[in-house]
């Protein structure tokens, strides 16, 4: 079988983490966020991934390659020259997706426990054309609202309602008959407001719904929820002895951990956290990152090769890449640090986002982006 990932936005809302790597690229709990995705759609049996690009092509390349020699997959490109929005991807790669099989499309940045097997068998029950992944969220007026009738047939979308219209939202995951790729336009195209409507009209279209945590990771702030969220789901799938494949590293247990925190598959050789630390719940540690003594981590992200200074707390934040971090300092409320930020020995700071190489050098303690 095979998937296209919509992988060409610019990824603005998740900088400034954007500003270093592709959107689909940016390590969730210690793995690129479409690894996820892919491994878990080998696991069902797709062997050709094709990746919808228009920018950093070349970074891209790289990951594909090392996902060619870990997973037997083959990895297509397929390279626009102006973004084609979401549905006209699909049209530019229909040499790879046409053929008799349904095939699968992701945007490349939602998170959840990928219902992949059951979603294929319930779309080739239906005999439809397309089926969309529908979950259920407490506020559906940030998102696409679906519309449907019992048996899951859907009667139309509601983008972002100011009154309730229901509470299944889309999830950004489909699996489509390659006769839908005739409907779709070689241009500028919005699968979700030009697409589906016109199948839904045509009663061509179902939803599945997912059930279990879901989350799109596209913005700091959601990143971490669905950190949370994940590693939650990881702890209470152990805590029932069920089966769970952690892709991204271990969990790690001890007097110093509180919860779910996350470190590389060498567990705690592969980072050095000091004595008298607190670390959790809800934290994901990348590689080579040392935390100094006395430190209390939690609901955060640090990726890898960050060194944190003695005494410091961060909580609800993301802490990029080589990032140093001083001693005694307080981070804290969303704060959001790009690639190599440096902050200065007891600096407080609150809801600060920093773009890539900055320092802070004093206390900041009101909403700020400091470019
Ligand atoms: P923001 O700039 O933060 O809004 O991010 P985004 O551009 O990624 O937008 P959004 O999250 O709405 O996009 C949903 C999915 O579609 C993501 O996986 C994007 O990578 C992808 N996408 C959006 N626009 C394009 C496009 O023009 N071409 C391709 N190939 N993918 C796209
Ligand atoms: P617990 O009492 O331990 O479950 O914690 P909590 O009340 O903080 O709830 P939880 O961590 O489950 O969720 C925090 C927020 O995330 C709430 O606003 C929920 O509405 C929202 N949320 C929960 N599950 C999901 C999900 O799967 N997807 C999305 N998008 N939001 C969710």
């Amino acid at each position: 079988m095979k998937a296209l990932f919509l992988a060409g936005g610019y990824g603005t809302r998740l900088r400034p983490f954007t500003f270093t790597k592709p959107k689909p690229l940016i390590d969730f709990a210690n793995e690129p966020i479409i690894l996820h995705q892919i491994k878990a759609l080998h696991a069902v049996g797709v062997r050709t991934i094709v990746l919808a690009v228009n920018y950093q092509p070349s970074e891209m390349r790289k990951f594909a390659k090392e996902v060619k020699k870990e997973l037997d997959i083959e990895i297509k490109f397929s390279l626009e020259t102006e973004p084609l929005g979401t549905g006209g991807p699909l049209k530019l790669a229909e040499e790879y997706l046409k053929g008799n099989e349904p095939f699968f499309v992701l945007n490349s940045d939602v998170i959840c426990d990928f219902p992949f097997a059951d979603m294929l068998e319930y779309h080739k029950k239906n005999k439809s054309e397309g089926t969309i992944l529908a979950t259920k969220v407490e506020d559906p007026s940030r998102y696409g609202v679906i519309v449907h009738q019992e048996n899951g047939k859907i009667e139309r979308f509601v983008e972002k309602p100011q009154e309730f219209v229901g509470d299944r939202i889309n999830a950004g995951i489909y699996i489509l008959n390659p006769s839908v790729l005739d409907t779709i336009p070689l241009r500028w195209t919005s699968l979700e407001r030009e697409i589906f409507p016109k199948l839904a009209k045509e009663e061509k279209i179902y939803c599945y719904h997912l059930n279990g945590f879901w989350m799109d990771v596209g913005k700091p702030g959601d990143f971490i929820l669905g950190s949370t969220l994940y590693l939650k789901f990881i702890s209470s799938q152990i805590k029932e002895s069920k089966k769970v494949k952690i892709h991204g590293g271990v969990l790690i247990e001890g007097e110093d951990i509180q919860g779910a925190v996350l470190v590389p598959k060498e567990g705690r050789k592969g980072v050095q956290i000091g004595e008298n630390c607190r670390i959790g719940p809800n934290v994901v540690i990348g590689k080579n990152v040392r935390i100094g003594n006395g430190c209390r981590l939690k609901n955060c992200t640090i990726m890898d090769g960050v060194v944190i200074g003695q005494s410091s707390y961060i909580e609800n934040s993301i802490i990029g890449w080589g990032s140093h971090i001083g001693s005694w300092t307080r981070i804290q409320s969303h704060c959001f640090l790009g690639e190599d930020v440096t902050v200065r020995d007891e600096c407080n700071i609150n809801s600060l986002t920093v773009c890539p190489h900055k320092g802070v050098n004093q206390n900041i303690m009101k909403e700020t982006i400091m470019l």
